[in-house]
């Protein structure tokens, strides 16, 4: 994990000081315009600025748990205004310092009180691959036993459906499985909702928790309803889950660290009881969370005008998306790259494995200037309208003289 983080870091380094004015980077971690810029959203700058008028607010701290109506209303946009556990009141919210911090809550509460009090044994189930983070936040909350689950087929360059569900049948019962709720990074591909359907009925006769990761909510399709399937059919489905949420990706608020960790139990007494657990969990972490991005999710979040505007940034986010990959779909089937390249606008979300192997990776680094990770993962966000050209040919040419 720690080589993965230091090949990132390498990476970008690499990029920085590469003086060929042809340099791409695909291999960056956040949304970038079509300048190959940063994005502030433009409803996140109009509510900073109604924030810092508001001579009302201070500086106090906030409730352990943070602010309550960011955690409701960041609970709602994950489990829907309709949601049958919202109505029950049998949800309960933790803001976290981004998504990392809610899963890092949720894994240590895990690790406290599930399938036992300190079961370090339960065994986590992580994808293969995923975002790297899954591995040391569970290794580091005391999970001992952190496996794998098939997920991505390199043969037909999409979801290995049938490995995942087997490695679930043997999964022992109780194990904790960390899944992507959308956009799933690195890969780009997610699971239709049939398949889920049958992962779900999988989970549910064999007793497992669903720990759902969803940091790219409006990402992958433009519509935050479609994107929150899963979760909303797994809590439909009377599962009890946790469920992290990031703000980073879909509120550009990466550095404010914003995040949610919702909890969704049988009923409400159990939720309150695990509630003050993770408020004692807190304390000991980050002691109370920083407010200022958690007020720019919860106005927005309160004010229909502004929650429209706010879809609607991330709706041109998607768009961008979705126009880079057709775009350089259609580039690398006109150019006749050997392959099949349906798989880049068949996945979803920021990244994309493209299915470069690591010696045209090399190829693409060295002699081409464009950087992405060894995996062959690209950040979509990296394309632009004026760099579509040189990557297309780029590719196209480390495909056919590199194999
Ligand atoms: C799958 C996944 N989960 C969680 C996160 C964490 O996001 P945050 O920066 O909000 O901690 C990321 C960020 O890249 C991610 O890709």
């Amino acid at each position: 994990m720690a080589a993965a983080a230091s090949i990132f870091a390498a990476l970008t380094a690499d990029f920085r000081e590469d003086a060929d004015s042809r340099k791409v980077n695909l291999g960056v971690g956040a949304y970038r315009t079509d300048e190959g810029q940063p994005w502030v959203l433009p409803v996140v700058r109009k509510v900073e600025q109604m924030i810092a008028g508001d001579g009302k607010l201070n500086h106090e701290y906030l409730p352990i748990l943070g602010l309550p109506e960011f955690r409701a209303n960041a609970s709602r946009i994950a489990l829907g205004d309709d949601s049958p556990a919202i109505k029950e009141n049998r949800i309960g919210s933790v803001q976290s310092l981004g998504g990392t911090g809610a899963l890092r809550i949720g894994a240590e509460f895990l690790r406290r009180w599930y399938n036992g009090t300190n079961n370090t044994a339960t065994p986590v189930y992580v994808s293969s691959p995923t975002w790297e983070n899954h591995n040391s936040v569970f290794l580091d909350a005391g999970f001992k036993d952190i496996r794998t689950y098939h997920y991505w087929d390199a043969a037909k360059r999409g979801l290995d459906l049938q490995g995942l569900l087997d490695d679930m049948e043997k999964a022992p019962e109780f194990s904790i499985f960390i899944l992507h709720a959308c956009a799933h990074n690195p890969t780009g591909t997610d699971p239709t909702p049939d398949q889920w359907k049958q992962i779900a009925a999988v989970m549910k006769r064999r007793f497992l928790f669903p720990f759902f990761d969803s940091a790219y909510q409006g990402f992958a399709s433009g519509s935050l309803d479609k994107d929150a399937w899963a979760v909303r059919y797994f809590v439909s489905e009377g599962f009890e889950l946790f469920c992290a949420q990031s703000f980073s990706k879909n509120f550009g608020l990466y550095n404010e660290r914003v995040g949610n960790l919702t909890v969704v139990g049988k009923d409400a007494d159990n939720v309150q009881r695990v509630l003050s657990q993770m408020e004692k969990i807190v304390r000991t972490t980050w002691s109370n969370p920083p407010s200022q991005g958690a007020r720019i999710v919860a106005t927005t979040l309160t004010s229909p005008q502004l929650f429209a505007e706010w879809k609607d940034n991330v709706k041109t986010m998607a768009d961008r998306v979705l126009l880079m990959r057709s775009e350089l779909r259609s580039r690398l089937e006109s150019l006749g790259t050997p392959g099949t390249w349906n798989h880049i606008t068949d996945q979803i979300g920021m990244f994309s494995f493209t299915g470069l192997n690591p010696k045209q990776v090399e190829y693409m680094i060295k002699e081409k200037h464009i950087y992405l990770m060894a995996s062959g993962r690209i950040n979509m966000c990296g394309l632009t309208t004026k760099n579509l050209d040189y990557v297309a040919k780029s590719i196209h040419e480390a495909v056919t003289k590199i194999q």
